[in-house]
């Protein structure tokens, strides 16, 4: 298998199963130290929402954005578009009651042809760190936006939850996994919320930069753990070539300290500071 084709097949199998997504989304909600409702924290930074007609999700995951519009009552028309044929299945289903104005698809975001000059709305959330060529792909969605169209990427900051990614690296090398599989520390590379400005900003004008400071405080291990243990999963994936009695010695680990960590301290913190941009058409870059 080609190396592209390996790099798309991580990420299907990676999103697979849209209950992990959901999983994940549900300790955000559930345990974060600010509650706040990160579609609204995003979607209230709109412009001017009566011009939103036309509406682009790229990277959809479970629809949560598309979701939000319609409940606000923002936009007219949605197309969303992922991977993962579990997300768009979950996705579809949560707006079977409005099917004539939201189309969702499985397809690679990279390779869609879009129609110029035709969308108020794009957002790419949390997903431009997967995406191979950005360069021609933000190139590409600049001019598929009309004149007064806004585009809006979430991310995270690039130490993101680095107390569970170092409990993780740190004990794979103390268990000695080979060094191809620990080198790779996977903080938002290639789009984060330190770079993420003058990304943009190189296809999209006006490009204004919000950030969430926020922390998960885990006073049981449990939902810390079932978090890692999706992580886990990806990582599982990418190296299949590690025996699973490795993995297991990893989890065994990383368990024991947290519930080590929880039963001294009382509580276990990891930090999600994560943000967005938002930007408009830059007439001049969208060729
Ligand atoms: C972290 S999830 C974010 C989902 C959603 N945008 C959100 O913010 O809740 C990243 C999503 O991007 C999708 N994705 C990654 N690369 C993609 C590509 N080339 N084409 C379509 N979807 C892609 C994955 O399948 C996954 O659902």
């Amino acid at each position: 298998m080609n190396s592209e084709l390996t790099f798309l097949n991580n990420i299907k199998e990676y999103y697979s199963d849209s209950t992990d997504l959901m999983k994940r989304i549900n300790v955000h909600k559930n345990f974060s130290k600010i509650r706040v409702m990160w579609d609204a924290w995003v979607l209230d930074k709109l412009p001017n929402e009566e011009n939103i007609n036309k509406v682009l999700d790229l990277g959809c995951g479970e629809g949560r954005f598309i979701k939000y519009l319609l409940q606000k009552s923002i936009g007219n028309y949605y197309s969303g578009y992922d991977l993962s044929k579990s997300n768009i299945q979950t996705a579809s289903e949560q707006t079977i009651e409005n099917k004539e104005k939201v189309k969702y698809e499985v397809a690679d975001v990279e390779v869609i042809d879009y129609e110029s000059n035709s969308y108020d709305l794009i957002m790419c959330n949390h997903m431009l760190w997967h995406i191979k060529d950005k360069e021609k792909f933000l190139k590409r969605l600049s001019n598929s936006m009309t004149l007064q169209g806004v585009f809006i990427a979430t991310t995270n900051s690039s130490d993101y939850m680095h107390q569970l990614y170092d409990l993780h690296f740190n004990f794979m090398k103390s268990l000695k996994f080979p060094e191809y599989t620990t080198g790779n520390p996977e903080r938002c590379t290639g789009f984060n919320l330190e770079e993420g400005e003058s990304v943009l900003s190189k296809y999209f004008s006006n490009v204004t930069g919000y950030t969430l400071d926020n922390e998960l405080l885990f006073e049981s291990p449990e939902p810390f753990l079932d978090y890692y243990l999706i992580y886990l999963k990806s990582q599982i994936y990418l190296y299949k070539d590690i025996p699973v009695n490795m993995w297991e010695k990893l989890f065994k680990s990383v368990k024991e300290y947290v519930i080590n960590e929880i039963r001294e301290n009382k509580i276990f913190k990891v930090q999600t500071k994560s943000g967005m941009f938002i930007g408009n058409k830059n007439i001049n870059s969208a060729k």
